[in-house]
């Protein structure tokens, strides 16, 4: 019995394990699904508090040289260049700290040596500038690099750190207020990310699975193959479910506590809503495909007796009608497949 709603499963499948290649996937290269992202820091401010604290220490003596000179000679380089670009400093008094504050996330990035944005990939760590820049409404990412996660890891303070330390000012992220809780908030984030890619990496083959396995169900209509199938699409359904629910908390506790711990010294974090919605629509098609196979054995072991009834019936009533003459082996082989059901 071959039933064209065999399409259903082997589509959801098929869209299934796109979704899950493309999960996998996203930021293999600089751009390509850029927007995909696990979770993505905006570094353009990162720095900014010790250029805050400076300005905020120069309030009582506004004339007094302007803050820059105030600030410790490692940043007071960058930080005129920084002002430089907004014009005089004199002007910059603590009323129009947040404006500073704004123009020097267009450039204190680049002062220090590292990069505006950070995004969080399942295999890889993309790293670039905003475009047209950091403030503007609307801004999109100019990835610049990506680095493979996989090989290098998922630590992205550790690579921030090592950006810091060949930049111009040689600091560590330490010197920035990187402290301890804030670390502990990566880290953790590194393990669910770690976790996460080997959860996704069987969905893929899962789903792969699935997808064929739901092509040899529409070949051969049998109960054991649909019973193959009700079990390999249950367990990429209950994988991409893992997935799913590792990447979402994970994520979103992650952005949640950096930029609760980082909002002080001008890091933030976002976890990519698109991301999540590709993982779960992959679990809602995994989902289909398992509950049409599951449908599927249930009205098999229906049908099989419908069939069963079916077919068996004509053979019988010609033999039972074949009975009615004095024909001994007919009734008895109708007896036997009586008692035989
Ligand atoms: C992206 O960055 C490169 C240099 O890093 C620059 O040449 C290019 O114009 C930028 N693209 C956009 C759209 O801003
Ligand atoms: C990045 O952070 C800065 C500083 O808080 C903010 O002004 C800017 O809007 C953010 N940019 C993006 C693209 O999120
Ligand atoms: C950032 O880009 C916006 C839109 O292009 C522009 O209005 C704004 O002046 C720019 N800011 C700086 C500091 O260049
Ligand atoms: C990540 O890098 C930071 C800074 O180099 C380091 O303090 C931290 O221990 C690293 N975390 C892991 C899990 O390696």
């Amino acid at each position: 019995m071959k039933n064209l709603s065999v399409i259903f499963p082997i589509a959801a499948s098929i869209a299934a394990f796109v979704l899950v290649l493309l999960a996998l996937l996203a930021g293999q290269n600089p751009g390509f699904m850029e927007d995909y992202d696990v979770i993505s820091f905006n570094t353009s401010a990162l720095g900014k508090n010790l250029v805050l604290n400076a300005a905020k220490d120069d309030e009582p003596t506004p004339t007094g040289g302007g803050f820059c000179s105030d600030l410790p000679g490692f940043l007071g380089k960058g930080c005129a260049t920084a002002t430089a670009a907004i014009g005089s400093i004199e002007s910059a008094i603590v009323s129009e700290v947040n404006d500073i504050a704004n123009d020097i996330a267009d450039h204190l990035s680049a002062e220090l040596g590292i990069h505006q944005f950070y995004s969080l990939h399942a295999l890889s760590i993309c790293e670039g500038s905003f475009s047209p820049n950091a403030t503007a409404n609307g801004a999109t990412r100019n990835v610049t690099r990506c680095i493979k996660g996989a090989t290098e890891g998922y630590n992205i303070s550790a690579i921030i750190d090592h950006q810091l330390q060949i930049g111009p000012f040689e600091l560590g992220i330490d010197d920035l207020g990187f402290d301890d809780e804030l670390q502990s908030a990566m880290d953790t984030l590194n393990s669910a990310i770690k976790a996460f890619v080997i959860l996704l990496s069987i969905s893929v083959a899962l789903t792969g699975l699935s997808l064929l396995t739901s092509i040899a169900g529409f070949i051969r209509y049998t109960r054991p193959v649909l019973i193959v199938n009700v079990v390999i699409a249950s367990l990429a359904f209950i994988m991409l479910l893992a997935c799913s629910l590792v990447i979402t908390i994970g994520a979103r506790k992650a952005a949640t506590e950096v930029t609760e711990k980082g909002d002080d010294i001008g890091l933030y974090a976002t976890a990519g809503s698109k991301y999540t919605a590709i993982t779960w629509a992959a679990v809602g098609l995994m989902f289909v495909t398992f509950a049409y196979w599951l449908w599927q054995v249930i009205r098999f072991k229906n049908g099989k007796t419908d069939l069963h009834r079916q077919t068996k019936r004509s053979p019988r009533d010609s033999e039972e009608a074949g009975a009615e003459k004095p024909n001994l082996h007919g009734i008895r082989f109708s007896k036997g497949r009586r008692s035989r059901r």
